[in-house]
């Protein structure tokens, strides 16, 4: 077997077996096969695409690339959850804890932001004293004692993804709905759940633009995730605006304690709910999604998912003591304030565009090893459909830098589009796939 006939077999659109497929992985991983073969095979692939089969042989090639994580010394059925990307999305500091509340067992990894979304382990890190590198044996026995523990996804999981994501940002072959399955199924198959929760956004802040794009992308993921005999199902939720007011690290976590003690805002309260029912009935705690939202409902009503989440800052080294005083996460940040030079209703919030401003006052990274600044983000004051007056405030930047938040301000100005009419209001949750 050689490279050359593979790339060429999928250049004239044939399919590819399994022994190609690992042949690809194993080679490129170990460093035989070099970038440019490797790219001429994912832009072949890109034009020709991949069948069903092919995307399930890639996927589980490039899951037995590293360690495959063993979580049976946790009981119960282990749900893990999944979102595509998005701006402001902190939903996971919100359904880990109405889940575990609700009796479903939690071992979540989680990934840093790159680019202009945003990374749970970021955010989390924003507690002082947090720790997202449990070893092993604590993170299992955290799960067993609270329900619920998060920690960053170390790098021998799935490396072949990371190698090979890597090529695809440089090479314009990201966007492949069969590269984008091999690359989230490969990690959630490695990280030891029982079911998957996915979470597809859809929009103009999202990979996938359309509604039917993003089904294709949902439905490819839950095929491979029932082939492979776990209960899988995708939400398709809109990513058209960022979610919630706040993008950023710090101010993500005091949108999320908010939303726990039941004051969030509307799309990440509805969002949350829906995406945890989905877990707790995955998790075997409710017999259908309607029953898992009226227990996700009830735990957030009564106060045990904050109480939830305080246990769980607890237990990996932050200080509870945030959700009294969640301002103390901000600290002394400088602000930058946004107003409006025009008068009209808001038609538009590019998310990328705030997505980018967070990153430029200091929330995101360029490379994985620059530093962050965990107060930096923007918070929106007006979302789609509010009126505004010219002069009324729009968003303010946070952030240590005065020139990073200036920066920041000019970026988030752009985001915004104006009109006489309200656009229809989208529902958060588009579609399920189960
Ligand atoms: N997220 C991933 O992990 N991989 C992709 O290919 C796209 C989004």
């Amino acid at each position: 077997m050689n490279m050359y006939d593979i790339i060429y077999k999928k250049r004239e659109g044939e399919t590819l077996s399994r022994e190609e497929l690992q042949y690809f992985v194993e080679g490129y991983t170990g460093g035989s096969i070099p970038d440019y073969q490797a790219a001429a095979l994912l832009m072949a692939i890109f034009f020709r695409g991949l069948d069903p089969k092919e995307t399930f042989l890639l996927t589980d090639a490039m899951r037995h690339s590293g360690d495959v994580i063993d979580l049976s010394a946790v009981h119960g059925v282990k749900v893990d959850k999944h979102s595509t990307g998005g701006v402001g999305d902190k939903t996971t500091l919100v359904v880990g804890p109405i889940a575990a509340a609700c009796g479903v067992p939690v071992a979540k990894m989680s990934g840093r932001g790159l680019g202009f979304t945003g990374g749970t382990v970021d955010k989390m890190e924003a507690i002082p004293g947090f720790r997202t590198d449990l070893p092993r044996e604590e993170f299992l026995a955290q799960v067993n004692q609270i329900g619920l523990a998060v920690i960053g996804q170390t790098a021998k999981i799935a490396p072949a993804d990371k190698k090979l994501y890597a090529l695809r940002d440089v090479t314009a072959t990201v966007d492949n709905i069969g590269l984008i399955t091999a690359s989230i199924m490969s990690k959630k198959l490695a990280s030891g759940g029982d079911a998957i929760v996915l979470d597809v956004k859809c929009g103009k802040g999202a990979f996938m633009e359309t509604e039917d794009e993003a089904i294709l992308l949902g439905q490819s993921m839950v095929d491979i995730g029932t082939a492979d005999g776990k209960k899988t199902i995708a939400l398709i939720t809109d990513m058209n605006q960022p979610l919630g007011r706040a993008v950023g690290n710090s101010i993500e976590v005091m949108e999320a304690i908010q939303t726990l003690q039941g004051e969030g805002p509307e799309d990440i309260t509805e969002l949350s709910l829906t995406l945890a029912g989905y877990m707790i009935y995955a998790g075997d705690k409710a017999t259908t999604p309607e029953k898992g939202r009226e227990l996700a409902e009830e735990a957030l009503s009564s106060g045990r998912a904050l109480h939830k989440f305080e246990q769980f800052v607890k237990a990996q080294g932050g200080d509870p003591g945030i959700t009294k005083e969640p301002k103390r996460l901000i600290g002394e940040a400088g602000t930058t304030e946004l107003r409006t030079k025009q008068t009209g209703i808001i038609t538009g919030i590019q998310a990328r565009n705030i997505g980018m401003a967070s990153q430029h006052a200091g929330a995101g990274r360029e490379t994985k090893e620059d530093p962050i600044d965990p107060t930096a983000g923007i918070l929106l004051h007006q979302k789609v459909g509010d009126q505004v007056e010219k002069g009324d405030l729009l968003a303010v930047v946070y952030g240590a830098s005065e020139e990073k938040r200036v920066k920041a301000v000019e970026e988030a100005e752009v985001a915004y589009t104006f009109g006489t009419k309200a656009p229809e209001k989208r529902p958060i949750v588009i579609k399920v796939l189960v």
